[in-house]
């Protein structure tokens, strides 16, 4: 049985892919600093696989704890998804993002290093294409660091592909996520922001559970659809089986592989707010605003890579997302238990 160890597996999308990989069989050590994260969301998991986890509360700074796990076992494969991932936060704190993210990723490589270990998944994001011209984008966009968070993931995109070229023994797959969204279909797990959230579909299930009085529409002056925002939206337990197929495709062979991970089509901010109301039944009030700051028109994946080389496409739509999002929130009105 292959031994995976993931970082930030207490996260959104770490504790989902999670649960995707002992489900398929996979055994799972998970590290994560709890700092963006909670360790509930791992007990969760491991009722609904009857699975168990072995986790380990160590920051990616503290190489020495670091380095003793990889001492202490041995693994087949990292799967990271440890980082700090505000965008408007790392504007504000740069160094605080270089560090934790960057800084972070040379303590695991050399770990993993040390540990003789060379098969690696990145979770990278969309925001390394910057404002892109057009949508669909394919990998092989210009890249275009336009906030200190997207630049960390490129730099650690260029760091994995100068490691990949000094030795091409290594195994490594960068995954750029559009925009992950919904949750399991239990309810279980899901997204669970800190304080008051930046990203749209978790802001529109606060409005719908309560918790925020209306949804603020960043724009409706953008040259798309209804003149609101076009973001390629992609259910996170597709993304999570897109991480295990990437982890097949490295398993099997060297190199380094780049892909999106995402529909392939893009939603207006107001196709967001129409779905969720048809998924659920509420009605979500909302105002136009002024645009958000360094915000683009359109973003959407073009995932024929994907398809053709990890025999990956997703399988759930807008009205899953919704659904499966507001079951989430529903269920946990304040998120997990602090
Ligand atoms: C989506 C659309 C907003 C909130 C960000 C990061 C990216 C990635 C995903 C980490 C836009 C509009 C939003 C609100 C709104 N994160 N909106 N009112 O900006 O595409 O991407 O999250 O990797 O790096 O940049 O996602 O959900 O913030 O915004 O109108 O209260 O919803 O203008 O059009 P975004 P988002």
């Amino acid at each position: 049985m292959q031994k995976i160890l993931v970082s930030g597996g207490a996260g959104f999308i770490g504790s989902h892919t999670v649960l995707e990989l002992l489900s398929a069989g996979y055994k799972v050590i998970v590290f994560d600093n709890l700092s963006n994260s909670n360790r509930e969301s791992l007990e969760r998991v491991q009722k609904l696989s009857g699975r168990t986890i072995e986790f380990h509360k160590i920051d990616l700074l503290d190489k020495e704890s670091l380095g003793k796990l990889f001492r202490d076992q041995r693994f087949d494969a990292v799967i990271h998804f440890a980082g700090l991932k505000a965008v408007g936060e790392s504007v504000e704190k740069p160094l605080l993002y270089y560090q934790n993210n960057v800084a972070g990723t040379l303590n695991l490589c050399e770990c993993m290093i040390e540990a003789g270990l060379k098969q690696l998944v990145f979770s990278s994001s969309a925001t390394v294409y910057g404002d892109p011209e057009s949508s669909p984008i394919p990998e092989e966009n210009p890249l275009k660091a336009v906030n200190p968070y997207g630049a960390t993931k490129l730099i650690i995109e260029n760091i994995l592909r100068d490691l990949y070229q000094s030795d091409p023994e290594w195994k490594i797959a960068l995954l750029r996520y559009f925009n992950p969204v919904g949750a399991h279909e239990s309810g279980e797990i899901g997204e669970d922001p800190n304080g008051i959230p930046n990203n749209l579909m978790p802001f529109v299930t606060q409005v719908a559970v309560g918790q925020r009085e209306k949804l603020r529409v960043f724009g409706n002056d953008y040259p798309t659809k209804d003149g609101t925002g076009v973001r390629d939206y992609i259910h996170v337990k597709d993304l999570a089986k897109g991480h295990l197929k990437a982890l097949e495709k490295i398993s099997g062979e060297k190199g380094l592989h780049v892909y999106n991970l995402g529909t392939g089509s893009g939603s207006s901010v107001i196709e967001v707010i129409n779905a969720f109301e048809k998924a659920t039944g509420l009605k979500i009030p909302y105002e136009i605003t002024e645009r958000r700051p360094g915000d683009a028109a359109t973003c959407f994946a073009d995932v024929s890579k994907a398809k053709r080389e990890l025999g990956w496409s997703t399988e759930k739509d807008l009205y899953d997302m919704c659904r499966d999002a507001w079951n989430w929130q529903q269920k946990n009105p304040d998120g997990y238990p602090h």
